[in-house]
């Protein structure tokens, strides 16, 4: 075969994919049948006809090629980049002499990665986690649009985003991949970003199933949770985005799972587990497409095939040779490698990847750009708005001092394999060539610009905090103090605390001391403490903001947007209020120069995380409230320029109505929620659970009466014998309200059996 080494990635053409197919179709030695006698192209026939038909076609050797991938491809800078791979994450070769193109796989959880070794453009998008505090599905549909028209115009044809892990722990290190602590609520998010990207004729994907709810340990943990537990929590939120989107591809995590009342499901990994794969995956979610293997995440050949993994990634190790040969002694069924080959094709078929493939043109950075910035005016969170501080009258300004976070260069975004090249590189130290695993990478969007451009008669300073008593002297020199402060993020490992890094706590001390006119502006990538809260006016969550981060912002900060993000997870005061105060594992692998993701250890250096011990389903919200713990800020809190009332609940077990009334003086949105407190015989009845939600935008003193259905599945509970998701019968609490913790109507509604 042609190898052509990362390094040299930028030669690779389309001309060299021509070469390899005909290269590979004489190679072969497979006779090429004539186009029309390709019936697999008729277009009227369906995706899994289409699938079968090459299926009867192909030879031994041909099939293989789709259960897995081509080695770690542009991951790694001595892997070496098979023709026809565009360098991303994953490369399956095709099959031309049937016509059936590779698969091009992509890490895409926040916009493009790897954009810069093909000389791309790519838009980076707000975190996943800021924008499910939209909780807008349109939103969440024009993320994924974006992200698909990106990866069809650099020639990808598959995503492998689409991260729907819950929030169980804040300081998970990959949180801002992710939508959040609520099952529903994620699940629907993540549903439609994959959704927007299939739109766009690019195969999607849903990650990493399951449990892979902290960095820490990932690669050698067992999770241990009850069945019902793990199928109204995690589960569901999986179950509602592959409901939604039907995606091409679910990516099995690295982690161990143990369910327990499962069948088959004791400390197995998560890619050759028979419960996780097979039963509830393939068989109660009737996922149609295939699994494959977080990259190294395979450890079996025959047992991961039968359990129902279909694709190794990144390379061949247990699915190239000794899966044929055990096809070939049949310790797999044919049947089973038709099966895996057949889930791949048919999704090839389905998402128009095979009669349509991508048509490369150059990415429109500006369209980019919009979008992020119309997503990021609906993710970021006011938190505090004291004296109604908030939004700023530039008229009445005369100085600002921009403290902080680079906040003169640029916004910052998460790192890992979700990390977006930045264009022009990083804006505080940059350096030639793409960004490397670990950087902190701050994006060219300058806030201190886009607020100079919104006061532009102020005068408007910066100061790095690197020196307190010299910022507190330009803070206490204005008249008013914007103190910028963040959290890096990163796949592979966990932050330590909530506690924000880098003694920035008494930098924003030293702010508010100076000048008691002082916003606080967070960029992180989850929620943090923040024990400076009742010294300063105004509170705003950026997240990582993307590309149209800085505009949003200072739209918001002056009133051009109204803010209507509500928080898709939970604010601890501390650590302490956590189901575990310290990440368990954490003290155990994360040794000074060691792997915290545990790739360099064993199994059994790592106690398992029973998560039954602790929160089971009552994650984030549910903990905090059947816990009696007060969080700085609840899921679903968010603060708006306008007030609003609630009204007049009408509840049914299908149906609520209520009024929402805007009673300020601004033209807003309110994120209109709905909980559920279930019976007491299902011992459900010490917290609330989100079962509806709308975005209502009124005119000042407008009111509107807001009709939702309620999804049975929401109000229900896993019934173990019956493996199957009942209503109990009993008196459910029905609350509308603008949070968890705010919700001002009620009404009870009679389930009978
Ligand atoms: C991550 C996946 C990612 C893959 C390929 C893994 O380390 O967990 O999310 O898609 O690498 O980059």
């Amino acid at each position: 075969m042609l190898l052509i080494p990362s390094s040299a990635r930028h030669l690779l053409p389309c001309a060299a994919a021509l070469l390899f197919a005909a290269l590979s179709a004489s190679a072969q030695g497979a006779p090429q049948p004539k186009p029309d006698n390709r019936p697999w192209f008729d277009r009227s026939l369906s995706p899994d006809e289409r699938a079968d038909l090459v299926i009867k076609e192909m030879t031994l050797d041909e099939k293989m090629n789709f259960v897995h991938g081509t080695g770690w491809n542009g991951l790694r800078a001595d892997a070496v980049i098979p023709p026809g791979s565009l360098g991303g994450a994953g490369y399956v070769q095709g099959v031309p002499r049937l016509g059936i193109p590779g698969i091009n796989q992509a890490d895409s959880a926040v916009g493009v990665r790897l954009a810069a070794a093909g000389s791309h453009y790519a838009t980076l998008l707000p975190s996943v986690l800021g924008a499910a505090c939209s909780w807008d599905k349109d939103a969440l549909l024009l993320y994924g649009s974006v992200i698909g028209r990106e990866l069809r115009e650099t020639g990808y044809n598959m995503s492998i985003g689409g991260g729907v892990d819950l929030a169980r722990d804040p300081r998970n290190g990959r949180n801002f991949e992710y939508a959040g602590e609520d099952p529903v609520l994620a699940g629907t998010m993540v549903g439609e970003l994959a959704t927007g990207v299939q739109a766009n004729k690019v195969m999607g994907d849903i990650k990493h199933y399951a449990f892979n709810d902290q960095e820490t340990g990932r690669n050698i943990v067992n999770v241990i949770i009850d069945k019902r537990a793990a199928r109204e929590s995690d589960l569901l939120a999986f179950q509602i985005a592959i409901g939604l989107a039907h995606p091409a591809g679910v990516m099995c995590s690295y982690n161990k799972v143990t369910v327990k009342g499962a069948p088959n499901a004791n400390d197995d990994w998560s890619c050759e587990n028979d419960y996780l794969l097979n039963d509830v995956l393939k068989k109660d979610f009737d996922f149609k497409g295939f699994v494959l293997s977080d990259w190294g995440g395979t450890h079996s050949t025959a047992k991961a095939a039968l359990a129902g993994l279909d694709q190794e990634q990144p390379g061949s190790q247990y699915f190239g040779d000794p899966l044929k040969a055990a096809v070939q002694n049949n310790q797999v069924p044919m049947s089973r490698l038709d099966d895996a080959v057949h889930r791949v094709l048919r999704s090839m078929f389905a998402n128009g990847v095979i009669d349509s493939p991508p048509v490369t043109q150059v990415v429109d950075p500006f369209r980019g750009r919009d979008d992020a910035e119309h997503i990021a005016d609906e993710s970021i969170v006011l938190l505090k708005n004291a004296d109604s501080a908030l939004p700023l009258n530039a008229a009445s300004l005369q100085s600002i001092a921009i403290i902080g976070s680079h906040a003169d260069v640029g916004v910052l975004s998460g790192g890992g394999s979700a990390q977006v090249d930045s264009p022009g590189g990083n804006a505080v130290h940059p350096h030639p060539g793409g960004t490397h695993w670990g950087e902190v990478v701050y994006f060219p969007a300058s806030p201190l610009k886009e607020i100079r451009a919104h006061a532009p008669n102020a005068k408007i300073e910066f100061d790095p905090g690197s020196d307190p008593a010299s910022t507190a002297k330009l803070a206490a020199a204005s008249q008013l103090a914007i103190v910028f402060v963040n959290q890096p993020l990163r796949e592979g490992m966990d932050a330590k605390t909530i506690a924000l890094p880098d003694n920035q706590d008494a930098l924003v001390d030293a702010v508010a001391a100076a000048n008691p006119r002082t916003i606080v502006v967070l960029e992180t990538g989850g929620p943090v403490a923040m024990p400076w809260a009742n010294k300063v006016q105004g509170i705003v969550e950026a997240w990582y903001p993307g590309i149209g981060g800085a505009r949003s912002l200072a739209d918001i900060l002056f009133g051009d947007v109204n803010p209507s993000a509500r928080l898709a997870i939970s604010f601890a005061k501390s650590d302490d209020q956590l189901p575990h105060p310290e990440i368990p594992g954490m003290n155990l692998i994360s040794a000074p120069g060691g792997m915290p993701e545990g790739r360099r250890h064993r199994p059994d250096e790592l106690p398992p995380f029973d998560y039954d011990a602790t929160e089971g389903l009552r994650v984030g919200y549910k903990w905090f409230e059947s816990e009696h713990k007060d969080p700085l800020f609840p899921f679903g809190f968010g603060l708006s320029y306008t007030t609003w009332a609630y009204s007049g609940l009408k509840a049914s077990q299908h149906e609520v109505s209520f009024t929402v009334q805007n009673t300020g003086r601004r033209a807003g949105t309110e994120v209109a929620q709905v909980y559920a407190v279930l019976p007491a015989a299902t011992g459900e009845s010490t917290f609330k659970r989100l079962v509806a939600w709308d975005r209502v935008t009124l005119a000042p003193g407008e009111s509107k009466t807001v009709t939702l259905q309620l999804d049975p599945l929401y109000l229900s509970i896993f019934d173990t014998d019956k493996n199957a998701f009942t209503l109990a019968p009993g008196d459910y609490t029905i609350l509308a309200g603008s949070s968890s913790a705010d919700t001002p109507l009620t009404a009870t509604v009679h389930v009978v059996q």
